[in-house]
């Protein structure tokens, strides 16, 4: 998934053969995959789905990737190939300079932020490769109130992470990836097996499968629609970014679809692992993000070379959240490079630092700071739509306000200002299957129902409507 490094500016269009681009199409497809699949996937998704309630929740999402994110995702794909540039570089070499270049900005903040707190909780999976053979006994909610652990665990997993994008970003990854996610998919099914075998485990099949619509209220449709945004790495121009990298020969439909396809289906069976195995061991379902990291060790105890099979799970976990990250910073690096004339290295270490200090605080309040692990004091005692705790509002504003927001806006940018008629085009290129007839109704998507289905989500959870 290596765009081969050049220090050439970007050229305006696909056909210029200076811009670095992707080897092959399944090196787009991994790399893009690689930063969908993430801790979303296997950390974020059980906890929302156990938070609203389970199957019907599970089929909100479904009807979200499908109508919401598939056609949004075409969109920032055709941004990023016809521009081939950053997500504010994209929108101002389609349009010129105008106020939707604030739109990119907003982008490359929230991939900032997002970058800050998920390094913290990716250093939790890292630290659990080691935690059940050093100090099986010690409690998650311990483990993260422990400064000595959390702190340097961060700095490591997101030393790592620069390390990998100063180098030009990653044949190493690609390689890796290639390699590591069909062992964790592997690694998925085996503990899946191990989870629906439990005695109890069909309580959890039962709530992860059967639906009950009566526990859909507007605060779970947010939570999908922020949720599936999150895991398809959208509304912040991660998909542009890598978008730009891709020749004009590529099919973007088949491209976009592989990478929802391989995302949603690792999502689900993350739930599968997770649900059957809370039930069995009399876990909680709602408990939020501690849900994985309490529920499968448990699990992994039960199995046989339990404690192997812990740390390799773990470490793929590691990995998967590794190409995440590389991800959002490589979105944040591309903009200083393109648009603040950085050199790589430059960028790389004020992205770095920048994320080690809104992380430090996200780091010290699951438990170590009093003040930043209860912050009714600043939000009051219904929090961020719920989150009290500096993690859990930067996670609700960044990784669900401002990636549904940042959505709408691409969503109204590329259907109105650039215009479905280019972006569509775009598609084609590449897509012979792309017919008129389609890309007229992806039109009406991206015009109308991407764009209001997200404004009437938004206005919802801020109790506008
Ligand atoms: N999609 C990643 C995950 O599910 O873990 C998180 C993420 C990466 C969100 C990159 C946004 C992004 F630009």
């Amino acid at each position: 998934m290596e765009p081969t490094t050049t220090s050439d500016p970007a050229p305006a269009h696909a056909g210029d053969q200076s811009r670095e681009q992707w080897s092959s199409k399944i090196g787009f497809v991994l790399a893009a995959a690689g930063s969908a699949i993430g801790l979303g996937n296997i950390w974020r998704f059980p906890y929302v789905t156990g938070e609203n309630g389970g199957a019907a929740f599970v089929i909100v999402y479904l009807a979200c990737i499908a109508f919401i994110c598939l056609p949004y995702l075409l969109a920032e794909l055709a941004l990023g190939r016809r521009s081939q540039k950053n997500p504010v570089g994209a929108i101002k070499a389609v349009t010129g300079r105008t106020p939707w270049m604030l739109v990119g900005g907003l982008g490359i903040l929230t991939g900032l932020f997002i970058l800050s707190y998920y390094g913290v909780i990716a250093g939790w999976t890292f630290g659990y490769i080691f935690k059940n053979v050093v100090s099986p006994d010690t409690a998650f909610a311990d483990f993260i109130a422990t400064p000595g652990l959390v702190l340097p665990l961060f700095a490591l997993f997101l030393g790592s992470t620069a390390a990998i994008v100063q180098g030009g970003v990653e044949d190493g990854i690609e390689r890796a990836a290639k390699v590591l996610m069909p062992i964790l998919l592997v690694l998925m099914l085996l503990v899946i097996v191990r989870g629906v075998t439990l005695e109890g485990a069909s309580a959890g099949l039962s709530f992860y499968l059967n639906p009950d619509f009566s526990k859909i209220g507007s605060g779970a449709i947010v939570a999908a629609l922020g949720q599936a945004f999150f895991s398809l790495s959208l509304g912040m121009g991660a998909m542009v970014t890598y978008g730009s990298y891709l020749p004009e020969k590529e099919n973007l439909l088949s491209a976009g679809g592989y990478v929802a396809l391989f995302d949603t289906g690792i999502a689900l069976l993350a739930g599968l692992m997770i649900f059957p195995a809370v039930f069995a061991l009399d876990g909680n379902p709602q408990a939020g993000p501690t849900l994985v990291f309490d529920v499968l060790p448990g699990l992994f105890q039960q199995m046989p070379l339990g404690t192997s099979v812990g740390m390799l799970f773990f470490l793929l976990l590691s990995v998967a959240a590794l190409t995440s990250t590389v991800s959002l910073m490589e979105v944040v690096v591309s903009y200083c490079m393109d648009e603040r004339h950085w050199s790589r290295s430059k960028s790389v270490a004020v992205v770095t630092g920048g994320a080690f200090a809104f992380g430090f605080p996200a780091a010290l309040s699951q438990g170590i700071s009093p003040t930043l692990t209860d912050m009714t004091w600043l939000v009051g005692e219904s929090g961020v739509l719920g989150a009290t705790d500096f993690l859990g509002i930067m996670d609700t504003i960044w990784g669900n306000i401002s990636l549904a927001l940042g959505a709408l806006l691409l969503c109204v940018f590329a259907g109105w200002v650039w215009g479905v008629a280019d972006a569509a085009a775009e598609i084609r290129s590449g897509a012979g299957a792309f017919a008129p007839g389609a890309a007229q109704v992806w039109g009406m998507f991206i015009k109308y129902v991407c764009p209001l289905v997200i404004l009437v989500v938004l206005l919802d959870a801020f109790q506008v409507i």
